[in-house]
């Protein structure tokens, strides 16, 4: 039987956008085993609406638990927070949780002219715990709040292969020119926006057609690496944190990432590859049903 320390760590969001959370996870716990689900057969969130999402989370947490025997999650997705954090944690109290918000806390600190943008998907910018948040700040800074619909969706086509990928890649530069040209001026000077927070894991994916957008003196401003400090110390706290080193797992063949999704595995094992360069040989499908039906609530809309 696998010892309470080394039971793995499971790490969901809709899509390929969470695995930037992983790579901050892996680099902070080198020592320990993560079950990534990226739930791509029902992405994107953004757009969904909270009762679809809420019931994604409510049936991957339980998937992850039943069939990984995971000693904490991480969900790595800002949209599945702001739906269904509090439930999920009253529902499964004992088990070590961690959730994603947009860190316009930290930004505070960060920015010098005082005005802030924040991007991320609609779901998120429009959770009453998103609006918590930003009054809880009133007065402290002049944020810009722009939901970017299809934007997590596009970039998430990046990895396919071929002229798709060409074409998501055109879709994700038009987008971002969209969104930000709508937040008014980037840049170091008075007035101007000087610090983005990305509100959305799949975004630093983008961040090259970001950085080309907001130029060069412009803060892009990401949850991966916080999150990652954050896991360890309620690992730490709870006594769960993996003993052993990896290389004397990897030598009991224990798999350090397993990659699951409930979608097609092509952008799972082409964005794992890429950006964690990880073998598309530890990815696998899986049917995770959700406990109601979901047709009713469906809205998805691509744009
Ligand atoms: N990556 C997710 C987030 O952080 C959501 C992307 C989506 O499915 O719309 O919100």
């Amino acid at each position: 039987m696998t010892s309470a320390t080394q039971r793995p760590i499971g790490v969901f969001d809709s899509g390929i956008g969470g695995l930037s959370v992983l790579r901050a996870l892996r680099a902070e716990l080198p020592n320990e085993r993560f079950v990534y689900l990226a739930d791509s057969g029902h992405a994107p969130y953004g757009e969904r609406g909270d009762a679809y999402v809420a019931a994604r989370t409510h049936a991957i947490a339980g998937y992850l638990q039943a069939a990984h025997d995971i000693k904490a999650l991480v969900v790595a997705c800002n949209t599945a927070t702001a739906a269904a954090i509090h439930e999920v944690r009253s529902r499964y109290p004992a088990l070590p949780l961690v959730g994603l918000e947009p860190a316009i806390k930290p930004s505070v600190a960060l920015t010098r002219t005082g005005h802030i943008g924040v991007i991320g998907t609609r779901g998120t910018l429009g959770s009453s715990k998103f609006g918590r948040l930003m009054t809880s700040l009133q007065g402290q800074a002049h944020f810009v709040v722009q939901p970017c619909d299809g934007l997590a969706y596009a970039i998430e086509r990046t990895t396919d292969h071929g002229p798709a990928a060409v074409q998501a890649a055109t879709e994700t530069e038009a987008l971002c020119a969209r969104y930000i040209g709508a937040m008014g001026a980037f840049g170091a000077q008075a007035g101007q926006i000087d610090t983005l927070v990305l509100g959305c894991t799949h975004y630093i994916f983008a961040e090259h057609v970001l950085r080309s957008l907001v130029g060069p003196h412009v803060q892009l401003v990401e949850t991966g690496v916080p999150v990652a400090v954050q896991t360890r110390r309620l690992l730490d706290s709870a006594g769960l944190l993996a003993e052993v080193g990896r290389e004397d797992a990897a030598a009991a063949g224990e798999t350090a990432i397993r990659l699951l999704s409930t979608g097609d595995l092509g952008p799972l094992r082409a964005a794992a590859h890429r950006w964690l360069n990880l073998p598309a040989s530890d990815c696998a499908a899986v049917a995770v049903p959700s406990a109601i039906d979901l047709s009713a609530q469906n809205t998805a809309v691509a744009p």
